[in-house]
C-alpha cells in the first residue's frame, strides 16, 4: 500500500508534507500534490506535518475520498517532482475548511522543485 492526498489539499497545498519525506515521491499540481505509490516506503512521516489532515494510508482513505487513490497514481505520471517546500497558495486560508472540494481539482501540472 502507500500513503494518499486527499480532498482538503485542493487550494491549499502548504507543502509541509514533502520536506518530511525520505524518499521522491510527491507530484505537484497547479493546486494539488499527489504521492507516487511506486515510490512511497510507507513510512507515514509526512501525515502529521500537513495543516488540513489531507494524507491517509490507502487502507484508512475515507469512503467519500476513495477516487483519490487512482487520482493519485495517474497524476504521479504526468506532473513534476517537489521536494522542497514553497508558499501555500494565496487562497489556502479560505478553503481549508471548505467541505466539498472535488470540483475544483485542477488537472494542470504544478512548476515542481523548478520553481
Ligand atoms: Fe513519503 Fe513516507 Fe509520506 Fe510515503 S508515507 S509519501 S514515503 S513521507
Ligand atoms: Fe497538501 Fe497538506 Fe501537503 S495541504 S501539499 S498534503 S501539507
Amino acid at each position: 500500500m502507500a500513503y494518499v492526498v486527499t480532498e482538503p489539499c485542493i487550494k491549499c497545498k502548504h507543502t509541509d508534507c514533502v520536506t518530511q519525506c525520505p524518499v521522491i515521491c510527491f507530484h505537484e499540481g497547479a493546486n494539488f500534490l499527489v504521492i507516487d505509490p511506486d515510490d512511497c516506503i510507507d513510512c507515514g512521516a509526512c501525515v502529521d506535518p500537513c495543516p488540513v489532515n489531507a494524507i491517509y494510508p490507502a487502507e484508512a482513505v475515507p469512503a467519500k475520498w476513495q477516487d483519490y487513490i487512482a487520482l493519485n497514481k495517474q497524476y504521479a505520471q504526468e506532473w513534476p517532482e517537489i521536494t522542497q517546500k514553497k508558499d501555500p497558495l494565496p487562497e489556502a486560508g479560505d478553503f481549508a475548511a471548505v467541505p466539498e472540494k472535488r470540483e475544483l481539482f485542477d488537472t494542470a501540472p504544478g512548476t515542481g522543485d523548478a520553481g
